[in-house]
């Protein structure tokens, strides 16, 4: 990093609503099936969040979660990012919300939207506020609640997202400190050419709600599945090369891969780019489905509770969403 400074992740939680909703469930609402779900995205089942749970409770639980793990008190949290694209509402942020339920106090907060890719965007700039600004910790997570965003007449998108939240707390370390290394590499990239094929299309400045943009359904998501998937393999696969590299390592270096959990198909075809053997990913889609933001988070918070990472280990980030967005971060635990 040349600063002298390492920035560490010390502490993760998560948090996931109560009630699953199954494959079959979903077999009630559209016209699909499980055989199809599991086939065409590896997902089984996914959390959804209880009416009066907004995103601000999940990223609240998981956050305080993180604070526990990290052993940091809440009073001594300098920032919050929330990394969403389901909002409490669009004014306030979510951070804001997110500060007021744990309580911490001096923090300043904001939101990052950068879809599947929120995670990595919002670690990247808290990286670069405890690098450079003087701040010594920041909570980073990642929270959604798709359920309330999501057409639930659509086959082609409802049976693919779920509910969670996931946070990391990072701090400032030195070269001289045992321990972690910290966040190696990051490379972050965007191509706005592409926003309407993920998109909510109404209830913004272009196309304000009104009973029409209602009755179209046009403030739900609208995906173009296929061109996304196709574009999600070649970036999310080049993005984990550069990152790999720049970080001064080879793939055989990294212990551990966990990339944004949107469909099975696409971790495969990504692993066999990278030459990462399937085996080295951490996948929990079969469980969550695609929480968007809280996904990486998510994930590697149950990877560090069961084991599958431990200290030490070098493990690659690599995330896609809506933007487009993508990019791949590589952390020693
Ligand atoms: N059940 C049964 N049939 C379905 C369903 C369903 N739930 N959904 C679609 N189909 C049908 C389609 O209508 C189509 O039928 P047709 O051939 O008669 O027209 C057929 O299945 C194939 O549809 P495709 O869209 O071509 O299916 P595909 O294999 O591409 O899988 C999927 C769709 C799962 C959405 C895939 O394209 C995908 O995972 N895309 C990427 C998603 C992603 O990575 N998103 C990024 C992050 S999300 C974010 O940023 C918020």
């Amino acid at each position: 990093m040349g600063s002298g400074k390492r920035i560490c992740i010390t502490g993760t939680g998560s948090y996931l609503p109560e009630r699953i909703m199954t494959n079959q469930d979903l077999e009630k609402l559209v016209d699909t099936t499980d055989e199809w779900i599991e086939t065409r995205t590896g997902i089984k089942e996914r959390h959804i969040a209880a009416a009066d749970e907004p995103t601000s409770a999940m990223a609240a639980e998981a956050g305080k979660r993180a604070l526990v793990d990290a052993g940091v008190a809440v009073e001594d949290v300098d920032v919050i990012i929330c990394a969403t694209i389901t909002p409490d509402r669009i004014l306030p942020s979510t951070a804001c919300y997110t500060q007021h339920r744990i309580g911490a106090k001096n923090a300043f907060c904001f939101d990052v939207a950068a879809a599947c890719s929120g995670f990595l965007y919002a670690l990247k700039t808290a990286e670069g506020l405890l690098v450079a600004n003087g701040y010594k910790t920041a909570l980073v997570i990642g929270a959604e609640k798709m359920s309330a965003f999501i057409d639930w007449e659509d086959r082609g998108t409802c049976v693919l997202f779920g509910d969670g939240a996931g946070a990391v707390v990072l701090t400032v370390g030195d070269d001289s400190d045992a321990g972690s290394r910290g966040l190696l590499s990051s490379v972050i990239k965007s191509d706005g050419e592409y926003t309407d094929l993920l998109t909510y299309p109404a209830g913004g400045s272009e196309t304000p709600a009104s009973e029409e943009t209602l009755k179209d359904k046009l403030h739900f998501l609208k995906m173009g599945g296929n061109t996304v998937f196709k574009h999600a393999v070649r970036c999310m696969g080049a993005a984990a090369e550069e990152a790999v590299s720049k970080a001064g390592l080879t793939k055989d270096d990294i212990d551990c891969v966990i990339p944004h959990q949107a469909n099975l198909r696409i971790i495969q075809a990504i692993s066999d780019r990278i030459d990462i053997p399937l085996g080295r990913f951490y996948n929990n889609l079969e469980r969550v489905g695609n929480t968007t933001a809280a996904s990486v988070p998510l994930a590697l918070d149950e990877a560090l509770k069961n084991g599958r990472v431990k200290k030490g280990d070098k493990v690659l980030f690599v995330v896609f969403g809506g933007g487009f967005t993508w990019g791949a971060t590589v952390v020693e635990i």
